[in-house]
């Protein structure tokens, strides 16, 4: 296991009615921004209950948070901050929202040009306004973690950031403000989860005992609370262990100590940029056709994905991997996210654009072992055809 440093500071509010718990997070005296996306919280009940825990202080609203958060829309958020001295932002709503809120808090308090912030990756960042939110989307794990992607549709460009200030201080995870949710955005979460524990997970043995056992038991939970939780979305024990475990996958444990590949991470967000592809779907097109490019390297750990949350045991050591892989992808089918690229009305001729847009960010050799090259994307792409 490789030396680490664990550090959550995000203080999480589990369950039923616990909205509340906002009163006594946020200061009497503050002067909050409530961030919200197009209104489903105002449809589901959310928004009031939000409003009720915010009593006495004065809130500003800004609504319009997009699907991709994008830039455009949220400087107007940043000048707000600024200009009616913002001292909290408050987010409502699913990991854009969030994630958007992430980039407000810290662009807000910034001297330079807040697009740089994101240019370069989170490393400038050295303050933030205060976070708390709301999350009603189970899926990216942005309420406990420290990351954030924004998009930058006028430049077509879809970018991660980092920064240990930008972690919420605290976070709202009540199951039943997300049984509104479409189906569509259900999948979307479990997919998204999912593969936030394979990027974490599938890369080369390091004897992490407690990181693997770790994520395999949420891989099994998503496997088996997902279709439940699609099947009977009020069902309040099956989503609120969805949301749980989506939560679990990127907040640092499972990561902590073991290498990570986020490829499939950054070809999907660039399959956004270009065809706004929803983010979960761009990981259910490249995710099965990555791991068979790299079945070589990441032979041990497939074997061990196979057997241990796949259950299975017999054959060769090869046709064990490709029974994983193809699992892999039929989960992905069964919980309604179609897995190739002509399913999206996307052809094989985004698999060079995206290598080189990719490589013209200095993206040119991703991987684990850095050995996905462009010609190597390309490939994983035109098998996603
Ligand atoms: O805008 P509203 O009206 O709120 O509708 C949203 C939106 O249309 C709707 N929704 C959310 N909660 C709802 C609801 N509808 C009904 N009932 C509810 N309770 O769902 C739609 C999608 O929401 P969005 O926030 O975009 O989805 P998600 O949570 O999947 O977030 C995706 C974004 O997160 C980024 C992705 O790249 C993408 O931009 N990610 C962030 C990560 C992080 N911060 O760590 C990691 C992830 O890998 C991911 O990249
Ligand atoms: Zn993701």
């Amino acid at each position: 296991m490789d030396n680490f440093t664990f550090h959550n500071p995000t203080r999480l509010h589990f369950g039923r009615g616990q909205i509340e718990q906002i009163s006594s997070e946020i200061p009497t005296d503050a002067k909050v921004l409530l961030l919200a996306g197009g209104g489903s919280v105002k449809s589901n009940g959310v928004y009031d209950q939000v409003k009720a825990a915010l009593s006495e202080r004065t809130v500003i609203e800004h609504w319009g948070v997009e699907a991709n958060p994008d830039f455009d829309t949220l400087m107007p958020a940043v000048r707000i901050c600024r200009e009616k001295k913002i001292d909290w932002v408050l987010a409502v709503g699913g990991g854009s929202v969030l994630d958007g809120a992430k980039f407000v808090c810290a662009a807000a308090p910034y001297a330079g040009d807040p697009w740089s912030l994101v240019e370069d990756f989170g490393s400038s960042i050295t303050s933030a306004l205060p976070l708390g939110t709301v999350l009603t989307l189970p899926a990216t794990g942005s309420e406990a973690n420290s990351a954030s992607v924004i998009s930058r549709r006028a430049m077509s460009l879809k970018l991660p950031f980092m920064s240990p200030h930008v972690f919420p201080q605290f976070s709202i995870l009540d199951p039943e403000t997300t049984f509104s949710l479409p189906p569509r955005q259900v999948a979307n979460g479990i997919g998204d989860a999912f593969c936030h524990v394979v990027e974490q997970y599938l890369t080369f043995p390091t004897h992490a005992a407690v990181q693997d056992e770790f994520a395999e038991s949420i891989f099994r939970v998503l496997i088996k609370v997902g279709p439940k939780t699609l099947a009977d979305p009020t069902d309040y024990d099956a989503r609120a262990n969805l949301v749980w475990a989506a939560t679990c996958a990127l907040q640092g444990l499972v990561g902590c100590g073991v290498p990570h590949d986020w490829s499939s991470h950054m070809i999907g967000h660039e399959l956004t940029a270009l065809h706004g592809i929803d983010h979960a779907r761009t990981l259910a097109i490249v995710l099965p056709n990555l791991l068979e490019a790299q079945r070589a390297t990441k032979r041990e750990k497939l074997l061990q994905y196979a057997e241990r949350v796949w259950g299975i045991n017999a054959g060769c050591e090869d046709e064990r991997i490709s029974q994983g892989i193809e699992k892999t992808r039929e989960f992905y089918e069964t919980i309604g996210i179609p897995t190739r690229l002509k399913d999206y009305e996307v052809t094989a001729d985004v698999a060079p654009i995206v290598a080189a847009r990719l490589a013209g960010r200095g993206m040119g050799a991703i991987g684990e072992h850095a050995d996905l090259t462009p010609d190597r994307i390309e490939a994983i792409l035109r098998a996603a055809a």
